[in-house]
Formats: C-alpha cells, structure tokens, sequence
C-alpha cells in the first residue's frame, strides 16, 4: 500500500514539478507569414526539379505487355497554389492542404513490346493535384521539438501525356490505359516524398541546440519541457530556460513559478519571459563567486571631491586619521546574498545586500582591516521598446549602509549613507541612464529581423511580441 502511495505521489509531482520559464507563442499570423514565405521558396524548388525515374509494366488484353521507363523527368513549369497550413488541435499538430496544383513535366521515354522496341521524349501536364498532409508535435527525450507525418493523402485530378520519337504511335494506341497507370504510379509517390521531406525536418530538429553558451561564466539550458500546445489560435512552447554557471552548475534556492502571457493575435509571436531565467542566472553569478570586486582610489573617478583614504573618509569615521594617518584604502565588495530580480506590473526591481570589508593599505602594502558594513539596496527599473531600440531607466529606492563588524571601535553610518548614496546617484546612475536613454539596438539576424516590436513587464513575466520579416528567404529555408 505504502510504495504505491509513494509511486502516485511522485508521478503527482513529476507533473507539476517544473514549470517553463520562457513561453514561446506562435499566432496564427505568424503561421500564415510562414506559409507565405515558404510556399515562395517550394515553388522556385520545384521549377526544374529533376524526379527518379518510373518504369513499370502494363498489360492489357493476352497479348499486349509494355515494360517502360520514363528517364530525365524534369518539371517545366509548376503552377504551385498557395497551401492552407492551420493549427490541428486535435492532435497539437498542423494541417497543410494544396489543392488544384498543376505541373508540366517533360522527359525520355523508351519500352518494349515484345521484340519490337521504341524511344523519344515526352510532355507530360498533371493537372489538379491536391494533397492532404497532417503532422504532430511533440518532443523528445533531450527536449526537442519533434514533428511526424501522421497523415497524407493525395490525388492527381487528370493526366495528359504527349510521346514522341521512333514507334511512338504503339503508345499513343495504348494512351489511356498508359495515363491511368502512370497516374497510380505517381500518386502513391507523392505521400513518401512527403514523408520524406518530413523526416528530414525531424533530423534537422533533433540536432538543434538545445544548450547554449552565453559567455565564459554562464550557459542557458532551454529544451522543451512540456508538450507543444496547439489549439485553433495559436502554437505554445514551453522552455526551461535557466542559467547555469559553467564552473559550479547547480540548482538555484527557487523554482520557476507557472505564469500565464495572455494570447497576442495581432502579432505574429510572443514570448514571456519569467523572472526566474534573470534569477538563475544572478544565482549562477553568485554560487560561481563571481559577484564581487575589489575597489582602490585609482579607481575612483579623477574629479570626485571624496578619494579612498583615511584623510579624506575622515569627516565620516574620525577614527580613521587619528588611527592610520593618511593611507590610501581599498574596499572589497561582495554579495551576502543572491540578488533577486522581480517583474511587477510596468516595472523590474532588483534587490541586493552585499558586504564591504575596508582596509588600510601599509606603506609596505600589507592591507589592515578596519571595518565591515553591510549595505542593502533597492533599485528599481522601466523598460520599453521604442524606434526598434530597447530603452530604459533606473533608480535606486532604498539604499541603508549598517555597521557589521569594526577593528576601530564604533561610528554613525548616517552621514557616510549620505555621501554613497550621492556617489552612486551621480557617478554610476546617471551614466547608466544616459546609456540607457540611448538604448541598445534589438538583435537583428542576416535571415530576419523583427518589425513594431512591444515590451511589458508584467507580473512575474516580461512579455515581448513582435513580427518578424524575413530578409533571404533562400537561406532560410534551405
Ligand atoms: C529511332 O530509331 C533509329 C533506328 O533504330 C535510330 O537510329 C534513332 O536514333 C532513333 N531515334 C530516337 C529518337 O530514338
Ligand atoms: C488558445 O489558447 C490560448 C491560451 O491558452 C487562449 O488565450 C486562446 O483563446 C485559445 N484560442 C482558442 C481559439 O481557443
Ligand atoms: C588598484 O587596483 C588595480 C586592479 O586591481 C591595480 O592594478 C592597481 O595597481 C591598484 N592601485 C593601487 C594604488 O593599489
Ligand atoms: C587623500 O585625499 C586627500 C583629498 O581628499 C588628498 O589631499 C590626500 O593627498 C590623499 N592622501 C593620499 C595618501 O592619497
Ligand atoms: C607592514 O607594516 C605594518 C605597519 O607598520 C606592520 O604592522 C606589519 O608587520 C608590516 N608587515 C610586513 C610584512 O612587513
Ligand atoms: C529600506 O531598507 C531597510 C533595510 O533593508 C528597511 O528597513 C526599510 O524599511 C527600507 N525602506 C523602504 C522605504 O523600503
């Protein structure tokens, strides 16, 4: 009784364990661009596509027996209707439709009637192809989007079919029974070559990436967690999306929560983003001991009025003159804790509680430690999209210093609050928000870039859509 208990309660939480992180929604105008784009492509393929040669062999009557092949079978000309491609939320899949496709063909024929044997060319139109092809979505074990042929009919409406050269006339006695034949022959083609351009899109999509390496600290893990959810609107795709410290991967204190990005049809994808891939990577940072730094007066801007030594931080903590007389300091900087970020609606806040250790530097370089202060912040942030550039701003909310541990016996920190809040008000925030004001450029790919692109911080989420161009088709696709 117990173990069974144990197997329900696991697979309970199996599947609710992990939630995506990073959602990503393609609306029906993204499919129907796509489309578009892609039935572009197939057509400038099919023009001139050379197919594998057909032979067979047609009896009709005691007597009568042709064995033929058609060689060089090149499509001339291809009058290639824009498909229907939608959503199949029946089984989270799409459903592509071409109807009335009509395509000239040309090529060398050459058969057998017993001992007499004939050559030549011909010309061959089909006309009104349609074709019915159903795939699914799924993933697979390493978190690859997969997709398999779970349907496909097709049928060619009519035939018609011109010989040419020595003993062509044989054929044309036998023309109709020779189009019916021919007819099967290439109807029952169609669905495998479907199904082959199918598996071919499967192998492309099982050697994606799905780990990539973002710079020499951190990776970004984003397989597929759950299925591929299609309905009659839209295709949503959930993915991990964490960072991991390329030194010490581990699990961050905190899971992804679930959010929900609300449908976004007049774009033609969207993603959301929460709040827990930027804490992962914070996460990272922070167990990779990587969030910490060491500060000395050369680092301090020229023009500041107040440098790191005992002189000048001597308004602040008397101790210090009286103590080391006019020695130069350094400050070592570190995180207490994980700096979390969070999403509310309209803006992003980050807080952070780090640690400074401040030293006297000896005439003979040796560092004396004088005191530790804990320093807690808050700052808070907007973002936007604006002339396809991504822009911002940021303020500090709340900023407190507190003495944590002193070899020089204790002082008030308000007015040393005072002066670092300023310094950092004047010397990092104003700098970073003129970069910001300016904003970055949104990446832009050599096959496609993004048009009227739109952010917003929700809660929990970020949410961007967008509608993209594509710039090379032909590279794309191929
Ligand atoms: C027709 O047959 C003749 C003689 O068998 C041959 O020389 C000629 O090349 C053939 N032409 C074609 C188009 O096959
Ligand atoms: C499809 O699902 C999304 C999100 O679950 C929802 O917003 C949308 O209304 C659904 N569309 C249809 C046609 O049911
Ligand atoms: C300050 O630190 C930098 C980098 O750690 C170092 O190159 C420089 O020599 C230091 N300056 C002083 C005055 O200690
Ligand atoms: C300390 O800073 C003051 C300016 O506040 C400067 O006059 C003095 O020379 C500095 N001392 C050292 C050791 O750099
Ligand atoms: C460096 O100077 C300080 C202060 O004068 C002294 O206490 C310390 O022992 C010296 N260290 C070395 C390695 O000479
Ligand atoms: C500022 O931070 C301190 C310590 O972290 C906290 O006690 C105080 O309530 C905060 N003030 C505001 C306005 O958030």
């Amino acid at each position: 009784m117990f173990p069974s208990v144990l197997v329900v309660l696991s697979l309970i939480f199996c599947a609710c364990g992990e939630n995506p992180a990073i959602q990503v929604t393609l609306t029906n105008k993204g499919l129907q661009y796509g489309r578009h784009a892609a039935a572009g492509w197939i057509q400038e393929k099919l023009e001139h596509l050379t197919l594998p040669d057909i032979s067979g062999e047609i009896r009709f009557g005691l007597l009568f027996h042709v064995i033929y092949t058609l060689r060089s079978v090149t499509i001339r000309k291809c009058d290639f209707p824009e498909p229907s491609v939608e959503f199949y939320q029946g089984i989270s899949g799409l459903k592509t439709s071409i109807t009335g496709l009509n395509v000239a063909l040309t090529g060398d024929w050459e058969a057998h009637w017993g001992f007499m044997h004939g050559g030549g060319s011909f010309d061959m139109a089909l006309f009104g192809v349609d074709m019915v092809s159903v795939v699914q979505l799924g993933r697979d074990a390493g978190g690859h989007l997969s997709i398999t042929s779970v349907n496909c009919n097709a049928q060619i409406g009519d035939i018609d079919i011109r010989f040419y050269g020595n003993r062509s006339w044989l054929l044309r006695l036998v023309e109709d029974h020779f189009k019916n034949h021919i007819r099967g022959q290439l109807e029952v083609k169609i669905c495998p070559a479907v199904d082959e351009v199918i598996a071919n899109l499967e192998s492309h999509l099982k050697d994606m990436k799905v780990n990539f390496q973002v710079n020499q600290d951190l990776t970004l893990d984003l397989p597929l967690i759950g299925l591929p959810v299609v309905n009659a609107s839209s295709l949503r795709l959930g993915l991990k999306g964490e960072f991991y410290s390329i030194k010490s991967p581990k699990e961050p204190p905190f899971v992804a929560l679930p959010f929900a990005v609300p449908e976004q049809p007049s774009y033609m994808l969207s993603v959301g983003l929460s709040d827990f891939t930027v804490n992962s990577a914070s996460s990272s940072y922070f167990s990779a001991d990587l969030l910490q730094a060491f500060i000395n007066d050369s680092m301090i801007p020229p023009g500041s009025s107040v440098r790191l030594n005992t002189t000048s931080l001597g308004p602040f903590i008397p101790q210090l003159p009286e103590k080391f007389p006019d020695l130069l300091m350094a400050l070592q900087i570190y995180a207490r804790n994980i700096p979390m970020f969070s999403f509310h609606c309209g803006a992003v806040m980050l807080s952070s509680s780090g640690v400074i250790k401040a030293f006297a530097i000896q005439p003979n370089d040796t560092l004396t430690p004088l005191f530790n202060l804990y320093v807690d912040s808050d700052f808070s942030g907007k973002v936007r999209i604006t002339d396809g550039r991504l822009k911002g701003s940021v303020a500090m909310d709340n900023f407190t210093l507190s003495l944590a541990a002193t070899e020089i016996g204790p002082f008030k920190t308000d007015s040393l609050e005072d002066m670092v809040r300023t310094l950092i008000d004047k010397a990092v925030l104003q700098q970073l928000n003129e970069k910001l004001a300016t904003g970055f450029a949104l990446p832009r790919t050599m096959h496609a870039q993004l048009v009227k692109p739109v952010l917003t911080v929700e809660e929990g989420f970020v949410a961007f859509a967008s509608d993209a161009e594509l710039l090379e088709n032909d590279t794309i696709f191929s």
